[in-house]
């Protein structure tokens, strides 16, 4: 008797340690001042709760460890008792996670507010207009955060979480981005909705490029296996199906670690009009095939590069250095104007490479036939071809200058054998040496 009354007496007191110990630990952890916080932010429960799913709430930081100001920061503000900033900005996550801001700041994305004296910003300023800026460019690109007197944020600035903001405190981008408050949780970054925020649409379809490739594919029939909310997430080791956007941009593989620098491990730049080589990319490249190698072979990786390289080249040869040196010289001879988008020519050469150019080379990158060819290379052979050419013979003879038009014929026409067929027809005799001079020029077989 004495016995069993001593065990249900314990397994009570174990019981009332088990129910007390959630509470006693979770204030414990949380500091006094987050505490305080949240008497008054129960009221919004939804912040509350992600945040505690999080694990940060299981970290013990709190509200307050985040939103804490200093009297006399530039977006520091008197808030019952205490004082707080709205925008918990890179340089603040930094305090814990140093390494990932340094990354973050170093990269292209931290830089992508930069954009005003750019020919998009020009577009976007002047032929769109200021507040639509504001909910479109601004929105991916990031906007320049204006802080009231009060310390609240100016509402043509924010809410934003661009991704290369530019915060009251001087640093760039926002982790929010990607690490939607406020559950801050890697499972959701890995997912490649999270980039496609951004990363769609008619220049830049990284997201419908994917979802076509096979990647995509497999992506959608095994999310399950992917194993996604794991701490750790190494190709190769904790996941085999199908690499996502992080996969091959961010995540870890076996021979490297997690990097914050999304352009660590490209070679190339395929969104300028004409494309180069990035610094350095000869590591860059490795770092990328050795993402690509967790479930290739090594050949097959080398096919797929050396196809990619001959197909940038082949854009940059045959389209956009004619279509860049043809307009710049119909500007210099003062047949159209010096300005960005006030001639017809303007229009079809930025369409051209910065459309539907860069659609076939992304498609080409990430293994999407159809943004290659039909969304790519097919839309800027017509731009090239039925647009920009009749353009110029136009606006050479509008200026009484149907001579330069000869001279341009001549200089980038009837001098290449692969754009011949346009002024020649196509002569089924010179067939046979085109194809040896395409062999020749970009290493690859026509059939
Ligand atoms: C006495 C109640 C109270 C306390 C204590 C309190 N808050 Fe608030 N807080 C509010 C209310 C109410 C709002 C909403 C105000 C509004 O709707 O503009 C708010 C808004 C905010 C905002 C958003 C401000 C904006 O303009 O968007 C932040 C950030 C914030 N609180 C953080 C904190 C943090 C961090 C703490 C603890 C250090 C804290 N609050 C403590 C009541 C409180
Ligand atoms: C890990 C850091 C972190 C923690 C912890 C945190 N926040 Fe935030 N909070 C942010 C970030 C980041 C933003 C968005 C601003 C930005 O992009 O910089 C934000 C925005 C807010 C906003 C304004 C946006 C909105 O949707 O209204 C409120 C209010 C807010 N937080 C309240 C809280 C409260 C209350 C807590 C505690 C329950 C909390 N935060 C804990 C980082 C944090
Ligand atoms: C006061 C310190 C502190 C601050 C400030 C802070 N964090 Fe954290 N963060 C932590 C700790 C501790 C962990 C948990 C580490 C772990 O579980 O290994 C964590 C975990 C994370 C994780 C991983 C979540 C997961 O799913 O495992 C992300 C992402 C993250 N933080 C982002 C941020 C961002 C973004 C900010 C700024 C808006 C921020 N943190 C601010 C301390 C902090
Ligand atoms: C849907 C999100 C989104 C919108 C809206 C958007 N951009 Fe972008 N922009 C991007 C992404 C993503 C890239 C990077 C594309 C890549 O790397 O292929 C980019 C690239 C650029 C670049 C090239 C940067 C470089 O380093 O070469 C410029 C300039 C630019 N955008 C300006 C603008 C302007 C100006 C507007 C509005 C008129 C605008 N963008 C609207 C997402 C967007
Ligand atoms: C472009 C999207 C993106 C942005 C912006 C971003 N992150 Fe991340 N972050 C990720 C992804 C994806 C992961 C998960 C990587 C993995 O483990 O697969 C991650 C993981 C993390 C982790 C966990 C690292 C680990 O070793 O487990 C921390 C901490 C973190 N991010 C902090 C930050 C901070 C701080 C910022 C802002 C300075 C930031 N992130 C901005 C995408 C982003
Ligand atoms: C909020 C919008 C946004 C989100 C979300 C976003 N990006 Fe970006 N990304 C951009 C913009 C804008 C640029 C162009 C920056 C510039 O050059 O000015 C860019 C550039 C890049 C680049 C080219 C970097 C370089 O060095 O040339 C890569 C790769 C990239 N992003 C990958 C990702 C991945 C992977 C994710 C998701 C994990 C992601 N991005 C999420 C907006 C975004
Ligand atoms: C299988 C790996 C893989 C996946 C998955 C992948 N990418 Fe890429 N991505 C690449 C490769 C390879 C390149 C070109 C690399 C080079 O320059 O050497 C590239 C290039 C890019 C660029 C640079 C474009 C520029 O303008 O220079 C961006 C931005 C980008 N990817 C974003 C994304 C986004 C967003 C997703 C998901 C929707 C994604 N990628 C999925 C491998 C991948
Ligand atoms: C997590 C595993 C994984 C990673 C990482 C990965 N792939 Fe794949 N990839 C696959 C699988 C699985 C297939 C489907 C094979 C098939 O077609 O049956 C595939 C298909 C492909 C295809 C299409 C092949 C075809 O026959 O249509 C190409 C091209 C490709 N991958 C290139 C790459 C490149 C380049 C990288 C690195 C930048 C890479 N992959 C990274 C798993 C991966």
């Amino acid at each position: 008797m004495k016995f069993r009354w001593l065990l249900t007496g314990m397994s009570g007191i174990v019981m009332l340690l088990y129910l007390a110990g959630p509470t006693l630990a979770a204030s414990d952890r949380l500091s006094e001042q987050t505490l305080e916080c949240l008497k008054c932010h129960d009221a919004m429960p939804g912040i509350v709760q992600q945040w505690e799913n999080s694990a940060h709430w299981n970290a013990g930081v709190g509200c307050f460890e985040c939103h804490q100001a200093q009297v006399g920061e530039p977006d520091a503000m008197d808030h019952y008792g205490f004082t707080v900033a709205i925008i918990v900005s890179p340089q603040d996550c930094a305090q814990c996670h140093p390494r990932e801001a340094a990354e973050q700041e170093a990269s292209h994305h931290a830089k992508a507010g930069d954009i005003l004296n750019t020919k998009d910003g020009i577009l976007g300023q002047t032929v769109g207009g200021e507040s639509a800026v504001a909910v479109g460019c601004r929105q991916c690109h990031g906007s320049l955060v204006k802080v009231n007197k009060d310390g609240t944020l100016d509402a043509s600035t924010w809410p934003n979480t661009g991704i290369g903001r530019v915060n009251p405190d001087g640093s760039k981008g926002a982790c929010s981005a990607c690490h939607t408050r406020h559950r801050f949780s890697k499972e959701q970054a890995r997912q490649p909705e999270t980039c496609g925020k951004c990363h769609l649409g008619p220049e830049h379809p990284q997201k419908e490029v994917y979802e076509e490739s096979k990647h995509g594919i497999l992506y959608r029939a095994f999310k399950d296996e992917l194993n996604m909310d794991r701490p750790k997430w190494v190709a190769g080791e904790d996941y085999y199906d199908a690499p996502t956007c992080a996969t091959c941009h961010m995540s870890a593989a076996r021979g490297q670690e997690i990097t914050h620098d999304v352009g660590d491990r490209l070679s190339w730049d395929l969104r300028a009009p004409v494309s180069q080589r990035t610094g350095d990319y000869e590591r860059k490249l490795e770092k990328m095939q050795d993402v690509c190698s967790s479930c290739h072979g090594q050949s097959f990786v080398e096919g797929f590069y050396s196809q990619l390289s001959e197909f940038v080249l082949l854009y940059n040869e045959k389209f956009a250095v004619p279509a860049r040196e043809i307009r710049s010289l119909l500007m210099k001879e003062g047949v159209i104007s010096k300005a960005d988008f006030d001639d017809r020519i303007d229009w079809i050469y930025w369409e051209l490479w910065h459309h539907e150019g860069r659609r076939a080379r992304h498609g080409a990158a990430m293994s999407g036939p159809d943004y290659a060819w039909w969304h790519g290379i097919y839309e800027v052979a017509k731009h090239f071809y039925t647009e920009l050419l009749p353009e110029t013979e136009e606006a050479c003879e509008k200026a009484g200058r149907p001579e330069l038009y000869e001279q341009i014929i001549a200089k980038f026409i009837d001098g290449r054998p692969e754009h011949e067929w346009y002024t020649k027809g196509f002569d089924p005799k010179r067939l046979d040496a085109m194809k040896t001079y395409y062999r020749e020029r970009y290493q690859q077989d026509v059939q």
